[in-house]
């Protein structure tokens, strides 16, 4: 069996952040050491609780969850609570975490584990990118320490989901974008032997999308009662809470979650189900092979008038920039969502049979 792939994820929980982190916590091929948080779905100190909370529920008190910048580099925060719900996490609600956030911040955390581990840990970003573009300010061989990084972010070749050109996570900071796409090319220039980051943008994440269906295959495979897609507590009296009915914590919550997912992208974008984005962009960083990918020069607009935050994909290589991501152009989605599934449904299995 291959070695574990020490991961450091860096969130903005977010409902499926949290299934990233839950795909992670359960995969025999990441080594989950920490979680960095930032602001992005939510503010920074809810994404902290959300976080922890989460990796208790999969029974990872081991892993380090490090707070850190509160606000966009440069411009003012937005959230979206209309999308992930008030608290983040959808309709779901967990205990308060018992574990307390890491000593360190963020920023130190990636730079001190980069630093310390030369060459081994690879880093993926699931929120918007002003934590990776302080640590990288402050040391400009940042790419060079780390073993790889991928992101979720951008709109390559297709529509954003915030503005017509943008997607979420570059929106929310543009000016962290760019720095962190600059600095990857300007090591890259230097250094070839540099892995270009993986980029999985709107073009594939949206093709990743879960359905009721799912979660019933999930409370199958985790052995979760009743299976049946979605079922709520006091049926169908409007008073009483509505929450799933599942046996299992681990696949109430996820039905509790991705219920207002749904909600959402059935308003949204006409079809009840949801865009699964980051636990794509984990499952892809563990294995490559879930993806297609093209070398691109990717920048930023940082001064457009209605195009700030586009990611600006050099197709024809016009500008004669070396490529500074391995853009994703398709994804092998079904069988991300039967590993999904079996992860997510396995760890379910096994939490109940350690509490027994
Ligand atoms: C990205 O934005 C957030 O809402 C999601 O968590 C994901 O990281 C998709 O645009
Ligand atoms: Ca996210």
């Amino acid at each position: 069996m291959p070695t574990p792939l020490p991961l450091i994820l860096d969130v903005d929980t977010g409902i499926d952040d949290s299934l990233a982190l839950l795909y992670a916590a359960a995969s025999p091929d990441a080594d989950l050491i920490a979680a960095t948080c930032v602001s992005g779905n939510i503010d920074a100190e809810q994404v902290g609780i959300n976080t922890r909370a989460v990796l208790e529920l999969a029974g990872r008190t081991d892993v380090e969850v490090a707070m850190g910048r509160q606000i966009p580099l440069v411009r003012p925060l937005e959230t979206t609570p209309e999308t992930h719900g008030p608290q983040g996490l959808g309709h779901a609600q967990l205990p308060s975490p018992s574990q307390p956030l890491s000593d360190r911040h963020a920023v130190d955390l990636i730079l001190d584990e980069a630093r310390r581990r030369p060459g081994e840990i690879t880093l993926v970003t699931l929120g918007p990118l002003t934590n990776l573009a302080l640590a990288v300010l402050r040391e400009p061989a940042l790419p060079r320490l780390l073993k790889g990084y991928a992101l979720m972010g951008g709109a390559f070749g297709t529509s954003g989901n915030t503005t017509p050109t943008t997607e979420w996570n570059i929106h929310c900071d543009p000016e962290a974008a760019k720095i962190v796409f600059r600095a990857w090319a300007d090591a890259m220039d230097e250094d070839p032997s540099i892995p270009r980051p993986l980029a999985l943008g709107l073009d594939v994440t949206e093709q990743a999308r879960i359905e009721p269906a799912h979660i019933v295959l999930l409370a199958r495979r985790s052995g979760s009662t009743p299976d049946e897609s979605m079922a709520l507590e006091g049926g169908d009296d409007p008073m009483a809470p509505q929450r799933s009915v599942a046996s299992d914590p681990i696949v109430r919550y996820v039905a509790d979650a991705l219920r207002f997912y749904f909600e959402f992208h059935q308003r949204y974008d006409g079809f009840y189900g949801a865009f699964i984005h980051d636990p794509l962009a984990v499952a892809a960083t563990l294995d490559r092979s879930l993806v297609e990918t093209e070398a691109l020069f990717v920048d930023v607009e940082t001064r457009g008038e209605i195009t700030t935050g586009m990611t600006v994909a050099d197709r024809r290589r016009l500008t004669g920039r070396a490529a500074n991501l391995d853009v994703a152009r398709s994804a092998d989605v079904a069988t991300f969502l039967d590993r999904l599934i079996e992860l997510l449904g396995g760890l379910a299995a096994d939490r109940v049979n350690v509490a027994r």
